[in-house]
């Protein structure tokens, strides 16, 4: 049990330019909102516009939680930065972050595990924090998908310009439409600090699996080949993840429950006593099911995912926020985290606020 804990002091998420709706998705691909909204509880998302990556969004996500942390960018001691879409292949971005907020020389540590970050990321900020190498850790997940959507012709996705889409571009685009229509673009930022209050990460339970990699993954641009990057990669749309939906679907809907029965029973919680349920925003019907499947009412399972789409490691410091500026969540309630991502990574985690 930790014995020093943590507080988050101060928390900001940010999403770039217009909300695309699904009805935008279907200009480029042959897709609609019925189909979308019904099984994933997608309406819109954000993309990130050329040029722009993750550091970028997460340096302001980054500004507004530490605005609300009310310290100032020195009193960072440390960086966590969560993505799986980097701003480049390396270095990560986490020390790219801290130049941009003026950060020179804090270290800055930046991990991959995709939709389940912010779990692994709340035991290294426990970590840190317990043996006194860091008092004030600046934690970030960000995403910038809008480089692997299937679909080359971004104009043609805003109806504004009057146009579509070729059938040939949506033809090429259709192969990927289950995969393309989940994932949204966004930061989310959390400055965690260390308290002598009974708060901070009370239980976690991590867990992966790398013969379950094959789900989800990049085939294309990768180390174990001469060079790491070929042409052939982009005419054969290997830049794209490749996704079993539905194996993915059956692995978090079996785990995730799972993984939460085992935890509360380790520590003697029962689940009447968790005061909220924070669940990464893969598809509402994953949650739907675990919530089910555990006994939790609606109203202690929010939800944005209808809103943002999938923003794997953005996703739950994203709601973190919104449930913190929304007076939800306060100071000495206990939420259990849950989430599921590429790698197979997953886990759950006991947080008192
Ligand atoms: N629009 C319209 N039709 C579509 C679309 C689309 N966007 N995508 C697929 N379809 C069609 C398919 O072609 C197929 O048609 P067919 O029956 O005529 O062949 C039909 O819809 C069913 O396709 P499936 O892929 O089998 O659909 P499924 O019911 O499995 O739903 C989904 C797909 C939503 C992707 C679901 O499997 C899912 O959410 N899985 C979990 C994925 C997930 O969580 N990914 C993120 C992991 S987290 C991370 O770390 C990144």
């Amino acid at each position: 049990m930790p014995t020093l804990g943590f507080e988050i002091i101060g928390t900001g998420h940010y999403v770039p330019g217009r909300p695309v709706t699904n009805d935008d998705l279907s200009r480029v691909m042959d897709t609609n909102d019925e189909w979308i909204f019904k099984r994933s509880g997608i309406k819109q998302r954000h993309y990130a516009p050329e040029g722009v990556g993750v550091s970028d969004l997460a340096v302001e996500a980054s500004r507004r939680a530490i605005a609300a942390a009310g310290i100032r960018p020195v009193d960072i001691d440390y960086i966590v930065f969560a993505t799986m879409t980097p701003d480049y292949i390396f270095p990560g971005p986490g020390g790219l972050l801290a130049h941009k907020l003026g950060l020179e020389g804090v270290p800055a540590l930046d991990i991959r595990q995709q939709c389940a970050a912010m779990l692994f990321g709340l035991q290294v900020v426990s970590g840190l924090i317990q043996t006194g190498a860091a008092r004030t850790i600046l934690f970030v997940g960000a995403e910038a998908h809008a480089g692997f959507m299937p679909w080359d012709d971004w104009d043609a996705l805003d109806p504004a310009n009057g146009r579509e889409a070729s059938p040939e571009a949506k033809a090429r685009a259709n192969k990927h439409r289950a995969l393309a229509v989940l994932f949204g673009d966004g930061a989310g930022a959390l400055v965690f600090r260390a308290t002598d209050r009974d708060a901070g990460l009370r239980a976690v339970k991590l867990h992966t699996d790398g013969g379950a990699a094959k789900f989800l993954y990049v085939e294309g641009g990768g180390f174990r080949t001469r060079p790491y990057w070929k042409h052939t990669d982009y005419d054969e749309q290997k830049y794209i993840p490749t996704m079993d939906g539905r194996e993915l679907f059956k692995f978090a809907v079996t785990k995730l429950p799972e993984c939460a029965r085992a935890l509360c029973a380790e520590t003697g919680t029962s689940i009447e006593s968790i005061d909220w349920f924070l669940a990464h925003q893969a598809n509402a019907r994953i949650n739907e099911y675990v919530r089910e499947h555990l006994g939790v009412p609606p109203e202690k399972l929010p939800s944005n995912i209808e809103r943002f789409g999938n923003t794997s490691a953005g996703t739950l410091p994203i709601l973190i926020d919104e449930q913190t500026r929304a007076g939800k969540l306060k100071r000495g309630q206990l939420c259990m985290l849950l989430a599921l991502g590429a790698g197979v990574h997953w886990g759950c985690a006991l947080l008192r606020l």
